[in-house]
This record gives C-alpha cells, sequence and structure tokens, in this order.
C-alpha cells in the first residue's frame, strides 16, 4: 500500500528522534538529564485539578465548537491584561497552540504557497506547512547576533508572490529570542506592503527576562487583519497534557472560516476545557514566581556555557531555551555519544541536535538546543558533565585562538 508523497517528505521530531539512545543508556544503568524537550517539571496549579473533579454531569457531551464560552471569557480578560482587546468572535479555543497552528495553515496556504520561517524554528512548524501542501522558506538567524531577525532587505528578497504568511514564535523556542519593537514593527510593515498574514506564536508569552518590555504581536497597529496570534496553557500553566490552546485575531473573516475546521474535529475536551478556565483565576504571583526559577536556571545554564572553551551563544532573554553552537564535528553523534559512551559517576546529559530545526541544509550542524526544564541544582550538575564531555569526546574541535 502506499502512502503520500507528503507524509513520507515529513521528518520525525528532532526532539524525541534520539530517545532510544537514552532507553538504552537507561537500561545500562545511567541516569540521565533530560534536557531534550521542553517539558516544564513547574507544578500545574490546582486549580486545574480542582475544576476536574468539581466537573460533573449526567452525560459528558460535546461543547460548542468554538470553544467552552466561560474559557473565551477567561481568554478575554487574560489578553486584557496585556492591551489587547478581543470579543467572543475573535477566539477560537483548539486542541493546544499545535491546533491553532496547523488550523491556520489550513486557512491560509493554498498547495505550493510559501511560508517565511526565521530558522533555526519550532521543528512542527515544517511538519504543520508540510500537512498543508506548502513550502517552508526559511529566513536564517545566527547565534552570534541573539537570532534576531536580518534586515529588511534580507527578509523582502525571500518574498514573491506566493508568500501568504511568516511564523514567528515571541519569545523564540528554540532561540529564547524575545523580538525588539523595531523588529516587529518591520515585520509588520512588509505583511502590510506584501499582503501576508503574521502567524505570531506567542505560548512562552510570560517567559521573558531581566524585566525586558515585552510586546505582543496583537499590540501593533495597523495589522488587525494580519496578525494571528496562536497560544495555550500548555507552557504557561505548566499543562502540557491539558491540550487547551486558542487562535486570537481581529480578522473575523478567518476566525469564522477556522470555526469550519472547528466544527469538523467537533470540539475540545469539555474537562480540559474546564480545567483551563480555572488556570486563567491563577493568582499573577504565580507567573512571577516561575519566572524568578526559569531566570536563575537561565543564569545558570549560560554563566556554564560560557565558561566553556570554544561555545558560542548569546544569552536567551525568553522562554526555557538556548541554542548553543559547540566545538565538535557534528552535533547529533556528540549527543549520541554522551548517551552510550560518557558518564561522570554514572550520570550523563541529552540534548536535542539543533540541524533539525533548520530548513537550510547543512546548518545547525555544531549546534545544540538545551531546555532549562529541571532544577538549579540539576542543571548546574548537567553543565558540569556536558563540560567534561566536550574535553573528552574524541570528535572535538579545537577552538580557534582568538586573535
Ligand atoms: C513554540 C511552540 N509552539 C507550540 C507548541 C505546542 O504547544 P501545545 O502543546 O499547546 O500544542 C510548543 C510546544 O513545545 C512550542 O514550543
Amino acid at each position: 500500500m502506499e502512502l503520500s508523497q507528503r507524509i513520507l517528505g515529513m521528518q520525525a521530531s528532532p526532539i524525541r528522534r534520539l530517545v532510544p539512545y537514552a532507553e538504552e543508556a537507561k537500561r545500562k544503568g545511567r541516569s540521565i538529564y533530560y534536557l531534550n524537550i521542553g517539558q516544564p517539571d513547574i507544578k500545574t496549579p490546582s486549580g486545574f485539578f480542582e475544576a476536574v473533579r468539581a466537573y460533573s454531569r449526567d452525560v459528558l457531551a460535546y461543547g460548542p465548537s468554538d470553544g467552552d464560552p466561560a474559557l473565551i471569557d477567561a481568554i478575554i480578560r487574560y489578553y486584557r491584561g496585556y492591551g489587547m482587546e478581543f470579543g467572543r468572535e475573535n477566539v477560537l479555543i483548539t486542541y493546544g497552540a499545535s491546533e491553532a497552528i496547523s488550523h491556520t495553515l489550513m486557512a491560509v496556504c493554498d498547495p505550493g504557497d510559501e511560508v517565511l520561517v526565521p530558522e533555526p524554528f519550532y521543528a512542527n512548524y515544517k511538519t504543520f506547512v508540510q500537512s498543508v501542501n506548502a513550502v517552508v522558506v526559511p529566513v536564517t538567524t545566527k547565534a552570534e547576533q541573539g537570532f534576531h531577525l536580518p534586515g529588511r532587505e534580507e527578509i523582502e528578497r525571500k518574498i514573491t508572490p506566493r508568500t501568504r504568511a511568516i511564523i514567528l514564535c515571541h519569545p523564540g523556542n528554540p532561540t529564547g529570542t524575545v523580538f525588539t519593537r523595531a523588529e516587529m514593527e518591520m515585520v509588520a510593515g512588509l505583511a502590510r506592503t506584501h499582503g501576508f498574514f503574521i502567524l505570531a506564536d506567542e505560548v512562552y508569552r510570560e517567559f521573558v527576562y531581566d524585566g525586558l518590555e515585552y510586546v505582543s504581536f496583537g499590540n501593533l497597529e495597523g495589522v488587525d487583519e494580519h496578525v494571528v496570534i496562536m497560544d495555550a496553557v500548555s507552557k504557561r500553566y505548566s499543562a502540557c497534557g491539558a491540550r487547551v490552546g486558542c487562535l486570537v485575531s481581529r480578522n473575523t473573516e478567518l476566525v469564522a472560516q477556522v470555526l469550519k475546521l472547528c466544527q469538523a474535529r467537533t470540539c475540545v475536551g469539555a474537562m480540559d476545557m474546564a480545567g483551563a478556565a480555572a488556570l486563567y483565576d491563577t493568582p499573577v504571583s504565580y507567573l512571577k514566581e516561575v519566572n524568578d526559577e526559569y531566570t536563575t536556571r537561565r543564569n545558570t545554564v549560560y554563566r556554564a556555557l560560557k565558561r566553556i572553551p570554544g561555545v558560542v551563544c548569546e544569552e536567551p532573554k525568553g522562554a526555557f531555551y538556548v541554542v548553543a553552537k559547540l566545538p565538535v564535528d557534528d552535533a547529533e553523534k556528540f549527543i549520541i555519544w554522551m548517551l552510550t559512551s560518557f558518564d561522570v559517576g554514572g550520570e550523563t546529559v541529552m540534548m536535542s541536535p539543533a540541524e533539525g530545526f533548520y530548513a537550510t541544509p547543512g546548518l545547525g550542524r555544531d549546534e545544540v538546543r538545551i531546555a532549562y526544564v529541571l532544577k538549579n541544582e540539576e542543571l548546574a550538575k548537567a553543565m558540569d558533565i556536558l563540560k567534561a564531555g566536550l574535553e573528552a569526546y574524541p570528535g572535538r574541535i579545537a577552538p580557534v585562538a582568538a586573535g
């Protein structure tokens, strides 16, 4: 039986691909610091579970396709706190941010259309773009420049009559980059001039450090018809398993069209929506505590990386990831070697090879993504092990001496 070229052309998740090596290492008795996946260890607010436990009906029935009105209203109030006014006609509840992304792409792309994506990017963007037979057009960003966007002309060179959208992750996974207002205005200007959508993935909105000003694409003027925000409770409230997200846009025509897709999959889980609505009542002190915790973790990881000879990275300002260039022949080989052949006192480290976060062949081969989602002491140990691993690795490349 033949499968579609579309599905055969998709890559397996670069985040999960090396899991068999980790399982083998565990079988051999090694313990592993998992820095490969963005699964936070922070406690989910108890309000979620209380609301689920209190959810009692005679029949667990379908809910509304656009989402539970109590949840939609909670989300509208939440956005008001960020200076954005939305009504119920602007919000659709989705199965995580993932479904908001895939539904939006379905609504804006025809086969053969092009989607600009700054690389390195959240790897699933590529799968979602491919699933609608559209094409990722990468806009390369660099570790040395903190993965900020290149200038307007460079992006403009990638725009063609088939460009339908740009996807931006802000703050960025895997880069940790928080775009400046000037960069965002530049993107807004391009979207207006060339008539494409801005798909703003803002699931890490609360994970911005060092008191940096946070601006949402929904705060920008003059792009109401262009901006689609894709969001979720997954990271904000450490509720990845709830599978509740949303699509938010002032383009009511787009929202009305996407509703057809929501109707086709009937509704998001009713109990999960009830739990998610309760999450939005979590005191803001929770978000502040989580932000403080991640700032500490970021500092531990970044400072340790900067002390390792040959490692290149800029301080990440948001999300909970950092992409680092390592002095190795091939980052994937190095990660596998760490799992199969290296440990310090029976402990080793797992990271994600960054190559899978790029669309341009060959880029990211010497880079890894580190998710700083473990406790601070564990991260400190993991960084010591990484340093020792880099010293012992046979494929190590000697750092070029300065001057
Ligand atoms: C940038 C980004 N967007 C979307 C998602 C998926 O979010 P959800 O779990 O809400 O579908 C993730 C998950 O890691 C992510 O990092």
